[in-house]
């Protein structure tokens, strides 16, 4: 990737982004929908594809075209270098000690099925039945934990939430037990953008030997990961979300846990032999790649990382912390709209309801103006459940997205008061 869009000036307002520069990496970003520019605020559900990735993946499929770990030939060597330099990638990005700690699998929901499968399994097995888990989770961090517990007879416990969207810590702490096989929360919140006082949650879960399961899907595209740093034991990454490709995803795991945990599908590549008397398993990360992967949606992540990496996660984070000061200081001025999530710790999501407007009306008035936000449960309907509420309006974030985009959306809620006044 040739773009630089760090700014010069220092005095650049919030970040050391160029924005418009930044914008231009972003082909899907320059069309009007309904006669308006489009404003893209749907990142959480998401993210948009630069040129680079783009690129990258088409210049695979001309280029590079091959099935990997299996051939001498030299398109063979090539795709699998270069998936091999996605997983080295990724490592770096989060900060996990080996290669071998990085397993490609379909989306962040298959990374929490895989672990729910098989070491949340293991662990219960071996004597502990709670999976503790949090009110604010998105559906993939409950309902693979909700089938282990329906198949093993284990019970799924459930830590509070408060009313500005933040995790009760205490109450948490006091659900961990000797009895608790597993913890699994969200980094980030997707539907309230609530940030996890994780560091707190992992280190009260380990002072009784609790291995924790981040859910990072929301977390990864927004602020600086550091595995080790955080100690967690595992790690779910989406790539879309981050900008990459569809349909592949990162579980980080400890090297050591990794090893011990069975495989999670059968099939080629995750074996070493297989004979009808004995069949053994290869070593991890392969052991969980079972079946042809996707080598140009892995390959594609990598160049996604890279753009993420050239413009620094601290400036995103920075970039993004201001948007969200100007964007709920902007909506907090319309009345009667209500913001769901007001957590100290936040990332650029805003969820609300409006009045008594459906979140369905409001997003097709919004769509006529060429805005994209999501409207529903954001598939976390137990924080629905707290609201009250069966859904929200929800604007979320991202580093291309601008002040003038925030207004637009302002502009067009005072159309949908229009429409229903
Ligand atoms: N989990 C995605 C969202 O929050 C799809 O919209």
């Amino acid at each position: 990737m040739t773009t630089s869009v760090k700014s010069s000036d220092p005095q650049t307002s919030g970040a050391r982004l160029e924005i418009e520069r930044v914008r231009r990496d972003f082909p899907i970003l320059h069309q009007t929908v309904n006669g308006r520019p489009l404003v893209y605020l749907d990142n959480a559900a998401t993210g948009q594809k630069p040129q680079c990735v783009i690129d990258t993946i088409q210049r695979y499929y001309e280029t590079d075209n091959a099935n990997i770990h299996r051939g001498v030939h030299e398109l063979s060597v090539r795709a699998t270098d270069a998936y091999e330099r996605a997983r080295a990638k990724v490592q770096r990005f989060i900060g996990a000690g080996r290669s071998e700690e990085i397993v490609f699998v379909r989306s962040a929901t298959e990374a929490v099925n895989l672990v729910a499968q098989t070491f949340g399994r293991q662990r219960i097995e071996a004597g502990h039945n709670e999976i503790v888990i949090s009110e604010m989770e998105h559906h993939s961090n409950i309902v693979p934990w909700d089938l282990l517990c329906k198949q093993t007879g284990a019970k799924l416990l459930v830590a509070p939430i408060n009313d500005q969207g933040e995790l009760l810590l205490d109450d948490y702490k006091n659900l961990l037990s000797p009895r608790t096989a597993m913890v699994a929360i969200g980094h980030v919140s997707n539907a309230l953008g609530t940030i996890n006082p994780v560091r707190d949650i992992i280190e009260a879960a380990h002072q009784h030997d609790i291995p924790v399961l981040l859910d990072g899907a929301q977390a990864a595209p927004h602020l600086k990961i550091d595995v080790r740093e955080l100690d967690c034991d595992f790690y779910a990454i989406s790539s879309h979300k981050l900008f990459g490709p569809t349909g592949v995803g990162v579980l980080y795991g400890k090297y050591d846990f990794l090893n011990q945990m069975p495989p999670y599908q059968g099939g080629g590549e995750m074996i070493k032999s297989v004979h009808f008397d004995k069949i053994t398993y290869n070593d991890v990360p392969f052991k969980f790649e079972a079946g042809t992967p996707n080598i140009a949606g892995a390959i594609g992540l990598g160049a996604a990382v890279d753009y993420v990496n050239d413009l620094g996660l601290d400036n995103i984070a920075a970039y993004e912390h201001e948007l969200l000061g100007y964007a709920t200081e902007a909506l907090s001025s319309i009345p009667q709209l209500r913001l769901i999530g007001t957590a100290r710790e936040k990332a650029a999501v805003l969820s609300f309801v409006f009045g008594d407007i459906h979140p369905h009306d409001m997003g097709t008035i919004l769509n006529q103006e060429g805005i994209a936000v999501r409207t529903g449960h954001h598939c976390a309907q137990p924080v629905m459940d707290h609201f009250d509420i069966p859904a929200t309006t929800r604007a979320s974030l991202a580093f291309y997205n601008t002040k003038e985009e925030i207004d637009a959306l302002v502009a067009g809620l005072h159309k949908v008061t229009e429409v229903f006044a």
